[in-house]
């Protein structure tokens, strides 16, 4: 008897040293220690003994059971103890490799042009004044003195929306309006920068979605000169000292009198190259002095009030200030070529 449950200690024992993970010691635990295990067995056989024999065997088989299940819990926690000595070697962290290269975002080319836009400006005594991406008709033609079949209609193809009366805007110029009403009566020094839509062909000069940034001051008394000093200033400001700026005469519904804007090459100091098409002088923005009917439309009285308003292409003046002769690829993100600009 004695013999017996002595050796089922032993077999259970080595039988719970071959119990490699959770898994088998479990059914090791059903298989010795269970409701049906064979030390449960052994326990429920005492019935069949006489009751000389009940006491010391009774005792011993609890013995058994007693080391068992003391054996079962110091070897589940040994074989959790090695499970995590294991993981802590498999996940553990090199401290001495080498980082991996953090390759740092930079700003786009226009960003930075705008920026550059603002300051100068901002110098200057000009708020930044955010307007719509989408506008009505009115703000982008009528009340800018461009009525509907207006032939000057051709000078912006325009983006209609499935909503009669509301398009894309093709210039910033009705910020204009927005701002004189918002402002009214106080004089206005603003630049309205913007994205702006034409129905085009693109081109290397030409994109369908491009950057405007309009100046607008409006006081009691400005005139023609202070649009040349600022634009003068503007020039130098942006693309050095010693920049020379030409008026143009032209035709915009808006401003009278109304005129283009030429700077001397940046990129070939007036002497000619490929992007001044050797004539030496760039167009930089179109400009004149706010007309009567729009600073009336915008809540100004033309007789008490003047003003003045310019409009450049920010894609344009970045083209110039970096010598990019292709405008498609600001928009193309090709990371070799914002990559150039850090
Ligand atoms: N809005 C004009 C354009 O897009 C530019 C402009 C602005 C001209 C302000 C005169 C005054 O062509």
């Amino acid at each position: 008897m004695r013999e017996q449950l002595d050796n089922l200690l032993q077999e259970a024992g080595a039988a719970l040293q071959a119990a490699v993970d959770l898994e088998q010691v479990a059914a090791w635990r059903l298989a010795y220690l269970g409701r049906k295990g064979r030390v449960t067995n052994a326990i429920k056989a005492v019935s069949t003994l006489s009751p000389e024999e009940r006491p010391a065997y009774g005792q011993r088989v609890n013995e058994v059971k007693q080391e068992l299940e003391a054996a079962y819990l110091a070897w589940v926690e040994a074989l959790k103890q090695a499970e995590r000595e294991r993981s802590l070697v498999a996940d553990q962290v090199d401290v001495t490799l080498p980082g991996r290269p953090v390759r740092p975002g930079r700003l786009h080319p226009i960003t930075r042009t705008l920026r550059d836009i603002y300051r100068i400006f901002a110098e200057m005594g000009f708020q930044v004044y955010r307007s719509l991406d989408v506008e009505t008709d009115d703000f982008n033609f009528g009340l800018l003195n461009i009525p509907p079949d207006h032939p000057a209609r051709d000078m912006w193809a325009t983006f209609y929306t499935m909503t009669p009366g509301v398009i894309l805007r093709t210039h910033t110029s009705p910020g204009q309006i927005r701002a004189m009403r918002q402002y009214y009566p106080e004089p206005i020094r603003v630049v309205l920068p913007g994205t702006c839509y034409r129905y085009e062909q693109i081109t290397a000069r030409a994109d369908i979605m491009f950057n405007q940034v309009e100046g607008l001051a409006v006081g009691q008394a400005i005139t023609m000169a202070d649009l040349k000093g600022t634009i003068a200033d503007f020039a130098r400001r942006m693309f050095g000292e010693g920049r020379r700026v030409r008026f143009r005469a032209s035709y915009f519904p808006f401003t009278e009198p109304s005129a283009e804007v030429d700077m001397d090459c940046n990129l070939c100091a007036g002497r000619g190259c490929r992007v001044c098409k050797n004539t030496g002088w760039v167009e930089i923005m179109g400009a004149g002095m706010v007309h009567p009917v729009v600073l009336r439309n915008g809540g100004y009285d033309p007789a008490v009030y003047t003003g003045f308003a310019c409009g450049m292409g920010v894609e344009r003046i970045a083209m110039l200030k970096f010598g990019i002769e292709d405008i498609r690829y600001f928009w193309g993100n090709d990371l070799r070529f914002l990559e150039q600009f850090s």
